[in-house]
């Protein structure tokens, strides 16, 4: 059996930028409100004039990891794209980058959507295919647009989210020293209500419900204390599976949708400030890309380096969790 590491990252975000006084020319809103519940000041907005997708956003951050990783674009044998809101219904956007790179080798292209945890469920599926030598470099992407079915009028939840894209690629390691140590995966479908949007797919297309404006479902108090609760958990359960104490933890990638629930998290680990990642306030939520982008930040800033231990845990719509360990 073989093990996997991450060669290279890279990351993209549209220049655009709504600060959250920008957001006051839609609703009555505050910057005060926004950051004292969330810790969000800003969020990038992606551009179609400048032709920002879901696909084109991850080329830019996917040329970057294969830069990174000293790669050419054909040496990449698997393509997984994680993101809530693909470029067309088919072909798929893990299709459509491809192209964008320019590999020519056919290689398998796949979508995963698990919301805002999809990223952490591909970096599995990645993992086994390495594990098992069916792939050598598999190129995984999160990759979002949440700005395309935000409700601008919705301010209780329009303030939450960001766009942007995360790319890594996971490579077979020759090294002992860098690999996945353990992924916990879960759903609750007993709580899927509690963050939907149901528009725009077959049950209710556009065209039938354009009167119809609400677009994201929201509980978000459940969501909340769903999030706390179930990433505190799954963190435990790996750290205890793998018999890794807390203090060895180097740093702490969790989803970043709110402060708040991260420093929640955090706390219970008593992990300290220079050992947890934080980049809301500049990006708010970019669902399945916020762990990719924060990995790669984290790597230019110098807060990690090889041999680190690394524990990512995210929760999402479903109501999803995943938690990754790996060393670095
Ligand atoms: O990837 C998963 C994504 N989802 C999440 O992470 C959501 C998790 N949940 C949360 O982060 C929080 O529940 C929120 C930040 C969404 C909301 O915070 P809250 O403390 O639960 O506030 P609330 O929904 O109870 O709203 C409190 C008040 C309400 O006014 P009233 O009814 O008390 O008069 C809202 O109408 O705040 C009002 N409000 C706002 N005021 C100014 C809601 N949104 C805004 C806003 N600006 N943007």
């Amino acid at each position: 059996m073989y093990t996997s590491k991450i060669t290279g990252t890279g990351h993209f975000v549209p220049e655009k930028i709504y600060t959250n006084n920008d957001l006051k020319q839609f609703f009555d809103t505050s910057d005060e409100w926004i950051v004292e519940r969330t810790g969000i000041k800003e969020r990038r907005i992606s551009d179609a004039e400048k032709n920002e997708f879901p696909s084109t956003m991850a080329a830019h951050a996917s040329k970057m990891a294969l830069k990174k990783a000293n790669l050419e674009a054909n040496d990449i044998d698997f393509i997984l794209f994680s993101s809530t809101m693909s470029d067309y219904n088919f072909p798929n956007s893990a299709t459509l980058l491809q192209d964008l790179l320019g590999i020519t080798n056919h290689c398998g292209c796949l979508d995963v959507n698990s919301a805002c945890t999809g990223w952490i469920y591909a970096m599995t599926m990645a993992n086994s295919l390495i594990e098992n030598g069916t792939y050598k470099n598999i190129l995984v992407v999160g990759s979002e647009t949440t700005s395309s079915y935000n409700n601008w009028l919705d301010r209780s939840k329009c303030v939450l989210f960001g766009d942007g894209a995360g790319a890594v690629i996971l490579s077979r390691s020759d090294n002992e020293t860098s690999k996945i140590h353990k992924s916990i995966l879960s759903s609750d479908s007993t709580k899927k209500d509690d963050l939907i949007k149901k528009t725009g797919m077959a049950r209710k297309p556009f065209f039938v419900d354009k009167e119809n404006p609400e677009m994201v479902e929201m509980n978000g108090q459940a969501v909340f204390k769903a999030a706390v609760k179930t990433m505190a958990h799954q963190c435990a359960s790996i750290l205890e599976e793998t018999n890794t104490a807390k203090e060895e933890v180097d740093l702490f990638i969790p989803h970043q949708a709110n402060l708040r629930i991260i420093e929640a998290v955090a706390r219970r680990f008593e992990f300290p400030n220079e050992k947890v990642m934080i980049n809301v306030q500049k990006y708010a939520n970019t669902s399945s890309a916020t762990i990719p982008i924060a990995l790669n930040e984290a790597l230019e800033a110098g807060r990690l380096k090889r041999a680190d231990k690394l524990l990512l845990t995210t929760f999402g719509s479903g109501l999803t969790s995943a938690t990754l360990l790996l060393t670095y």
